[in-house]
């Protein structure tokens, strides 16, 4: 199949440009100016008008949660339907986190993985590893995935008991990943002391969702995010600090790309749109609970400085949806049993467009690095996704800028209930997503297929982080 997408304006992360894209088969063939009519393009199965629209690279989310077991239920979206909804909403690769489970292998934990999303994803996907036990057989195994292309580990100074790493584990986990060119995540949180606030708030009655909030203090993400990016440092690796949330650790990843480590992070839209304040209202606010928590609102406004000047790389979603009407009411009477999540996938590219770029913070080309280039760059998928160019994957958005539309349950596509932006209107929409050179999405009708995603095996990034 060949379809030239005509008249729109390109937009990659490194300038924009008047330019007519053609897809031959899975890739992009040729980008340029009147190649309509030209002998390149001719024979195309198809045209796309894009007057008047961007032509952006698909983009990518690097933190996902599909089927994620948490708090005694799992995150509701499935590998189909959200990876569905990621593409309703322009985003035509995830990266997933499989999980290593307390006593098994991590090849255990990629295997599970592997099968829910293989023959269900509707995009492209790839997976980061989550890290529960820290020995010599694990660190063994990280060397075998990085060369199978799961290339990047989370390991987490949040959810004692749980996923909770400690200081030793996480420095040995860092020095086997300076050999093996692999790349750390990091959910930086001091667990340890939340917990013991948590523990004071519900024994003097304060179990409300608001509370998750309270209790997670800033300074607990900001304290974390200093230990861990000094461990790294010692080990002579670089670090990403994943949903970064509060001032307290944007100020110490700061510091630390000033001093010239390897200190990287990203944050997400709940963090730049909502606040601790949505937390409120009664039971209401399990809605909102997630980890690291909202925060006070003052706190957006330096999270938005920090993607103006690069010390945030990526926006991700951190997307881990949970029904309000029966998964998030675990927690009633115990904020500390709501299961820890929210959805989000199908809202980044809209939100970040509405309130970055509509909104005078990001210019159209910083909008696309921070969603899809830098994504790509940061993990290993430079070159392939991310760009609109000869030779990359055609996954490719024709994104209208001036189309308004409001945000709510009742239209997303999600597989949950309800939604954290529930009546607010965003200028900019996605009318017609390509896939690896398939339409998957054109004015808002399905077009695309299960299973159609196929696994990506990445390559290392370290060129680009250091
Ligand atoms: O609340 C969150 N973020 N849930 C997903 C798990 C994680 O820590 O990323
Ligand atoms: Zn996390
Ligand atoms: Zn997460």
């Amino acid at each position: 199949m060949r379809i030239l997408i005509a008249n729109g304006t390109v937009v990659n992360a490194d300038g924009a440009t008047q330019a007519d894209v053609l897809v031959d088969g899975e890739s992009i063939a040729a980008v340029g100016r009147g190649l309509q009519g030209s002998d390149l393009a001719a024979r195309v199965d198809r045209t796309v008008d894009a007057a008047g629209k961007y032509v952006i690279p698909g983009a990518i989310d690097v933190h996902t949660h599909m089927e994620l077991p948490f708090g005694g239920t799992f995150a509701k979206d499935t590998f189909e339907t959200g990876t569905r909804a990621a593409a309703f909403g322009g985003t035509t690769t995830i990266i997933d986190f499989a999980v290593q489970s307390r006593g098994a292998s991590l090849r255990e934990g990629l295997d599970t993985w592997m099968a829910k999303a293989e023959g269900n994803a509707c995009v492209d996907y790839g997976f980061h590893m989550i890290m529960s036990d820290v020995n010599d057989s694990t660190l063994a195994e990280m060397d075998s995935l990085v060369s199978e292309g799961v290339t990047d580990f989370k390991l987490f100074t949040a959810y004692p008991g749980v996923f909770f790493s400690d200081d030793g584990a996480i420095f040995r986990a860092m020095q086997r990943t300076e050999k093996n060119g692999g790349l750390i995540m990091m959910h930086a949180e001091n667990g340890l002391a939340i917990d013991i606030v948590a523990a004071d708030l519900v024994a003097a009655g304060k179990t409300d969702p608001y509370y998750h909030g309270v209790a997670r203090y800033p300074v607990f993400e900001g304290e974390a995010t200093n230990r861990v990016i000094r461990l790294a440092e010692a080990a002579g690796v670089p670090v990403y600090i994943v949903h970064l949330s509060a001032r307290d650790a944007l100020n110490e990843v700061r510091a630390a790309r000033d001093r010239g480590a390897m200190a990287f992070a990203e944050t997400c839209p709940q963090y730049l749109f909502l606040s601790l304040d949505d937390l409120g209202g009664g039971f209401n606010g399990a809605k909102f609970v997630c980890s690291p928590p909202l925060r006070p609102a003052d706190h957006q406004a330096d999270l938005w400085q920090g993607l103006v000047k690069d010390d945030l790389q990526v926006v991700s979603t951190d997307h881990c949806p949970f029904d309000f009407e029966t998964q998030k009411q675990l927690g009633v009477g115990d904020f500390r049993k709501i299961p820890n999540g929210l959805p989000g996938v199908e809202d980044r590219v809209d939100l970040l467009h509405d309130g970055g770029v509509v909104g005078g913070r990001l210019t159209k080309e910083r909008w696309v690095e921070l969603l899809s280039a830098g994504p790509a760059r940061m993990f290993g998928l430079a070159g392939v996704k991310g760009v609109v160019a000869p030779g990359a994957d055609a996954d490719v958005v024709v994104y209208d800028p001036a189309r308004r539309h409001t945000i709510s349950a009742k239209t997303h596509h999600m597989d949950v209930d309800y939604s954290c932006y529930e009546g607010r209107e965003v200028t900019g929409g996605s009318d017609v997503v390509l896939s690896r050179g398939r339409v998957i999405v054109e004015n808002g009708e399905w077009k695309g297929e299960k299973g159609w995603g196929r696994f990506l095996k990445r390559k290392t990034a370290r060129e680009f982080l250091t």
